[in-house]
């Protein structure tokens, strides 16, 4: 049975699986879902039936489904964008073995117990038929739920000795995921989920900065600016007074800034850590802050050159 990693975060699902040759494919795909189907015009539109209910993948629409609350991980619109996924992913329609992600406050209960029913929850979720129009199906063989952030440092927790320990803090679009673990994972000491925070304070930052400037863009063009942000070239083509680009970067450095500090308040009363590694999309944008208030040693701070697809790559790695 064909395997597919994925970690199907609130903004975009990350999605990694591998061909008879072993190579690896990845893919990430934003959560842009509409509740209708779109008309059909080029063929390629991607619509979606979930029993009586209607979606459409849509790149422009400033009417998608809202997917930054904890309900999403339990929706028909989060089964909607796995499969979405995975139809774009490569992938020829086929039955699968999932292995998806839960936050951290969901996977865990209060006394740091695997969350048995939210668990199951999640898994239910996927015995819904999910069908594109005019595509063979994927049907979801088996659902395996793993915690977000935790599998994204086995590299580094393999390397640690006694002694030691990690912090993983994943921010994403719309939470930080942060948990503090044992050489070779072999003990989850503390873990924490802040909800409402992430990357979506520096969006909105932005948002108001470019309405403040008459430079409107679509969320879309919001993510790929955050991604490019050092791409001049980039920049000047979404925008249309260029000398609204210097204030752009104040306005990313301070909303960074200031998620790092709201992060920092929670990871300070963790106990103490040798090493931290950030990830989620959002460690590129606080990594230079929060090294600073953490004051790690930098041979000891890790942030990899894209850190979206961190959590993916380490569920892969964890099989
Ligand atoms: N290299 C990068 N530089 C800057 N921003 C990035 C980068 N990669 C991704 N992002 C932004 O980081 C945000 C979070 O992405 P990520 O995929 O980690 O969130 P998520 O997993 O969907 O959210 P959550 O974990 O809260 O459910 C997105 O808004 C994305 O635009
Ligand atoms: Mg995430």
């Amino acid at each position: 049975m064909q395997k597919v990693f994925i970690d199907d975060g609130s903004t975009h699902v990350k999605m990694i699986w591998r061909d008879a040759e072993g190579e690896q494919h990845l893919s990430v795909t934003p959560n842009t879902f509409t509740a209708e189907h779109a008309p059909v015009h080029t063929g390629k539109e991607a619509n979606y039936t979930v029993g009586k209910n209607k979606f459409s993948f849509s790149k422009g629409s400033s009417k998608t489904i809202p997917t930054t609350d904890t309900s999403f991980q339990y929706s028909e619109v989060n089964a909607v964008a796995i499969h979405h996924a995975l139809h774009e992913s490569g992938l020829t329609p086929q039955p699968v073995d999932i292995i998806v992600t839960l936050p951290l406050s969901e996977f865990y209960d209060q006394e740091n117990n695997k969350n048995t029913q939210n668990i199951e929850r999640k898994k239910e979720n996927y015995k819904k038929s999910v069908k594109r129009t005019k595509r063979d199906e994927f049907t979801i063989n088996s659902v395996t739920v793993l915690p977000e952030s935790i599998p994204a440092g086995i590299n580094i927790a393999d390397t640690l000795s006694d002694g030691q320990s990690l912090l993983i803090i994943d921010i994403g679009g719309t939470t930080t995921n942060i948990g503090h673990i044992a050489p070779q994972l072999s003990e989850i000491y503390q873990q924490k989920c802040l909800a409402d925070t992430g990357v979506s304070r520096i969006i909105s930052a932005v948002k108001s900065y470019l309405s403040r400037n008459e430079e409107e863009m679509a969320d879309i063009t919001i993510h790929t600016i955050l991604k490019k942000r050092n791409d001049r070239d980039y920049l000047e083509s979404v925008f249309n007074d260029e000398s609204n680009i210097d204030g752009l970067y104040d306005v990313i450095a301070t909303a960074s800034e200031s998620l790092s500090e709201t992060i920092f308040q929670t990871v300070k009363h963790f106990n103490k850590y040798t090493h931290v590694m950030l990830c989620g999309g959002g460690g590129a944008l606080t990594k230079d802050s929060l090294r600073e208030l953490t004051k790690i040693k930098s041979e000891r701070f890790f942030v990899s050159e894209n850190p979206q697809i961190d959590l993916v790559q380490g569920i892969e790695t964890l099989g």
